[in-house]
């Protein structure tokens, strides 16, 4: 692995505080790009993502989400929805889902964005109440908050070397 990915990977943290500062739309589009070149069950790709950047929208999203009120100072939020219907092996489009979604945060991160991904699936009301606002008939699976930092959380990930089994 190379350095630039493990810092990216190492420095990630969720972030919850952002600056005002837009990002541009081809950031956005590397940054969905990674989403898009994960790994999905038999290459199925069932899914896609609506980006939000209008405040109502950010708003209304938050009053719907118990974990996600700090979405509206994020200058975008990207809903990353699954299709099931599009899925090629039987109950894989949530793992399709969260590669794409943990490929976005770390290409965000190497591009100096911070993130923070709020859980929208299984909790079913969570999709159901969000799908008219963001206006899809596919299945929300994340939202996942972007935008320049403004805080510096500690770091909370780290090695544990007895959660690793070598078989020799
Ligand atoms: C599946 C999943 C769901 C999460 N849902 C939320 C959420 O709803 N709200 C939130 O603020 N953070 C959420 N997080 C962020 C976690 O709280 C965070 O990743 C964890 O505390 C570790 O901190 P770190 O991301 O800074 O390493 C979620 C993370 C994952 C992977």
């Amino acid at each position: 692995m190379s350095d630039r990915i493990l810092d990216a990977i190492k420095n990630r943290r969720s972030m919850r505080k952002y600056t005002s500062d837009p990002v541009p739309t081809e950031d956005i589009e590397t940054i969905l790009t990674a989403g898009m070149m994960a790994p999905s069950a038999m290459n199925a790709r069932p899914w896609e993502f609506v980006v939000v950047q209008n405040d109502d929208i950010k708003q209304a999203i938050a009053a719907k989400h118990p974990f996600a009120k700090f979405i509206p100072q994020a200058p975008v939020v990207i809903v990353v929805c699954g299709m099931p219907e599009k899925e090629r092996a039987p109950g894989l489009w949530p793992s399709d889902c969260a590669a794409a979604t943990e490929n976005i945060l770390i290409q965000a991160q190497s591009m100096g964005y911070g993130t923070c991904w709020c859980a929208i699936h299984p909790y079913e009301k969570r999709g159901k109440d969000l799908m008219p606002i963001i206006d899809v008939s596919s299945t929300p699976f994340c939202l996942i908050a972007l935008g320049v930092p403004n805080d510096t959380p500690r770091m909370r990930g780290f090695y544990e070397p007895e959660k690793v089994h070598y078989l020799k």
